[in-house]
């Protein structure tokens, strides 16, 4: 093996662990502030690869993919660490009592395809740099406590990135009650907002 051949191996190896790391960092200073009476994270041990844990799934790279913590009863924030999930492609968090509010950091998961999370108690603001999810497919943050307008960004997602299913409804956004069904090519794009101020 010529030592170019070497050199990049060991840089690719490096890469992968230290991508590693810093997932098993983010998913672990998660568990730290989540309130788990179910003990749902008990498996979330960070001397363990997270693609053993439960709940979690990875790709063939060993990097996190999917996050499924769905009627889990869980309770505690969203944290921005959560940003540092480069590749996740799910985030199912719907159905806890998950407060605080959105991170915007949440924008950086430029994979994600799912971001379900509905029935919590959310608040604050939809972050702007949600509409840099440019392979977002699902957007359900129906039933929390949101404020504030959909940024424009979001919308835009629909029409030119993935953006299939928004539901927004009940929450306390400002804007007008709208269902709207746009079915091209077999894509149902549904739009719900409701509005709760005037
Ligand atoms: C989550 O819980 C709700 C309320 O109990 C239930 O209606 C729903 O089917 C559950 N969803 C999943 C995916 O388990
Ligand atoms: C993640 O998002 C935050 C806030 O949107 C941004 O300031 C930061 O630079 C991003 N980090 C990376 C690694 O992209
Ligand atoms: C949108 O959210 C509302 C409120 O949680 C829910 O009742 C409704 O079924 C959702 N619609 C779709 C299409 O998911
Ligand atoms: C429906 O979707 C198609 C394809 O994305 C788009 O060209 C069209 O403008 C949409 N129609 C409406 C009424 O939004």
């Amino acid at each position: 093996m010529g030592s170019q051949t070497l050199v990049f191996l060991v840089f690719a190896l490096a890469v992968v662990t230290v991508e590693c790391n810093s997932e098993v960092d983010a998913l672990t200073a998660w568990k730290r502030v989540l309130v788990d009476p179910n003990n749902v994270l008990q498996s979330w041990d960070p001397k363990v690869n997270p693609c053993l844990w439960f709940h979690v799934t990875c790709n063939s790279l060993n990097s996190v993919v999917r996050v499924d913590l769905g009627n889990a009863s869980l309770s505690g924030p969203l944290i921005p660490q959560l940003g540092d999930l480069t590749n996740l492609q799910y985030l199912e968090v719907f159905g806890n009592k998950l407060s605080g509010t959105i991170p915007r950091e949440l924008g950086n998961l430029t994979h994600l395809i799912s971001l379900d999370l509905y029935n919590n108690q959310l608040s604050g603001p939809i972050p702007p740099t949600l509409g840099n999810l440019k392979s977002l497919q699902f957007m359900r943050l129906n039933n929390n406590k949101l404020t504030g307008k959909i940024p424009i960004k979001v919308f835009q997602l629909i029409q030119w990135g993935q953006l299939m299913i928004i539901n927004v409804s009940d929450n306390q956004l400002a804007g007008r009650v709208h269902q709207h069904t746009n079915i091209t090519t077999g894509f149902a794009i549904t739009t719900i907002i409701q509005d709760v101020k005037a």
